[in-house]
């Protein structure tokens, strides 16, 4: 005789973000079992009282009881009458690490008593390298068992709500091509979001990104409200209409938030080095030395030093001429000022290197466009030799290039029967041999 489970969820851990997913599947009617080692704390659950002032908690948690879908143990093993395990245990910080001692005690136990087959989603925070490092070896001795891990954002006091209509929904797994059964039976009913799988590893990061972006916006805020507020500028106006854009705004797209080159051309990085004057003169004491607005600076010269230095180490080794194939700051704009292309041929000259460079915008120009185009900035006047140079030459002559901007079909298929040089590819265009 098959007994299906009376249970669709054991959770394991009654905190916040346990009372959080109890509630959210209970207030969809479903049962479930709450687990915790605390005797307190199971004593209020198992009267329907909510242990944690999550909003909606103690209506949900009284119902579901009222109704016989609440269960409330000390008893790991009561996971055995549930269809999934959600585990929401401690996992804090000791020093600079975290403290899986509770996390992993309740896999090790589960290893013993969850029945064959089982779902565990692992929602404490784990960080990266975690689930492989501290998480399988207490289950290696059980395949069967189908760990994942959910990144899991929630507001403390709106749990419920958060963990129904999360923003986003992230399933970290071991095979993120063969989701577990029960992910689709018993979470994907409960919560109203699709579902995206990822690896353990890119799970872990989700979370820990998702987190420091957060953290970079409100440090962000409170620097901007320091200086704003030493020029009476009205803090709340600047933030507002810089953040608020309609739909065709920039500050948002995705493009900026995705891995490329340093930014370069004749504004942000102007802007950023004002800004850190600005900074030295009006911050205040505290933003000396730790701030985020003189980081955009500093992280962003420092990134483009270490690409520049890269390409000279390659160039020299190969001890054939260095190539840079995009000089215009962006692609079909003949605006060099500001461009990245010039940190490194400034480099290779200085260093006594030869540079090769190509752009489709200078190709066959003539001495009259180019002066026009340099805006009579004299370092860009002075490329005109250096930029005299065919795509074709620069890809074969160089032993190392530089990528600086996206090839168009037509260029890729002019390089395509050429040997390919050592790559430093600012902008994947998915050459394999790469630097
Ligand atoms: N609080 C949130 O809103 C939130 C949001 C996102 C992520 N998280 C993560 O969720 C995890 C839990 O956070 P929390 O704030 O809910 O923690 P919490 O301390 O409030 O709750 C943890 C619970 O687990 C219980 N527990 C510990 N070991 C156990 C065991 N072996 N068996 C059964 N129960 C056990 C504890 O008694 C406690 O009730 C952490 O990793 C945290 O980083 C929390």
């Amino acid at each position: 005789v098959v007994t299906s489970p009376a249970r669709d969820l054991a959770v394991v851990g009654a905190g916040n973000m346990g009372v959080s997913v109890l509630g959210a599947f209970l207030s969809r009617g479903r049962p479930c079992v709450a687990i915790d080692l605390d005797a307190a704390k199971v004593r209020e659950l198992s009267l329907g009282r909510s242990v944690v002032p999550e909003v909606g908690a103690a209506e949900i948690l009284a119902r579901a009881l009222g109704e016989g879908r609440l269960e409330a143990t000390t008893d790991l093993a009561r996971v055995a009458g549930a269809r999934a395990v959600f585990v929401a245990v401690q996992t804090p910080y000791k020093g600079a690490d975290c403290d899986y001692t509770a996390l992993r005690s309740v896999l090790r136990d589960l290893a013993r008593v969850a029945p064959p087959g089982q779902t565990i989603v692992v929602g404490s925070t784990v960080f990266p390298g975690g689930i492989e490092r501290e998480l399988l070896p207490e289950l290696a001795a059980r395949k069967d068992l189908e760990l994942v891990y959910e990144p899991v954002f929630l507001r403390a006091g709106f749990g419920i709500d958060d963990y129904l209509r999360p923003g986003k929904l992230i399933f970290g797994l071991a095979d993120p091509a063969k989701p577990p059964a029960a992910l689709g039976a018993i979470f994907a009913p409960v919560i109203e979001r699709e579902a995206t799988f990822a690896s353990f590893a890119s799970a872990e990061w989700i979370k820990v990104v998702h987190n420091a972006f957060m953290s970079v916006k409100v440090c962000f805020a409170n620097e901007v409200a320091t200086l704003c507020r030493s020029f009476d500028a009205d803090v709340e106006a600047v933030l507002r209409a810089t953040f608020e854009e309609g739909p065709r705004g920039r500050l948002m797209t995705l493009s900026h938030m995705l891995p490329g080159p340093p930014y370069s051309g004749p504004c942000l990085p102007k802007d950023a080095i004002v800004l850190g004057g600005l900074l030295a003169k009006h911050g205040e004491p505290w933003m000396r030395g730790a701030s985020v607005l003189e980081a955009l600076r500093t992280s962003n010269e420092a990134y483009t030093e270490h690409l520049v230095l890269r390409w000279i180490e390659l160039g020299r080794a190969a001890k054939k001429p260095l190539g840079v194939i995009g000089v215009a700051f962006r692609a079909d704009f003949n605006e060099v000022r500001g461009s990245l292309a010039l940190p490194f041929i400034r480099r290779a000259k200085r260093d006594g290197l030869p540079v090769l460079a190509y752009d489709p915008f200078f190709e066959g120009i003539s001495p009259e466009a180019h002066a026009l185009a340099a805006r009579g900035d004299r370092e860009v006047e002075a490329l005109r030799e250096t930029l005299s140079h065919s795509l074709e030459d620069v890809w074969s002559r160089s032993g190392v290039v530089l990528l600086n901007r996206r090839l168009d079909a037509r260029e890729r298929a002019r390089v395509s029967g050429l040997a390919t040089p050592l790559l430093v590819d600012l902008y994947g265009n998915g050459w394999e041999e790469r630097a």
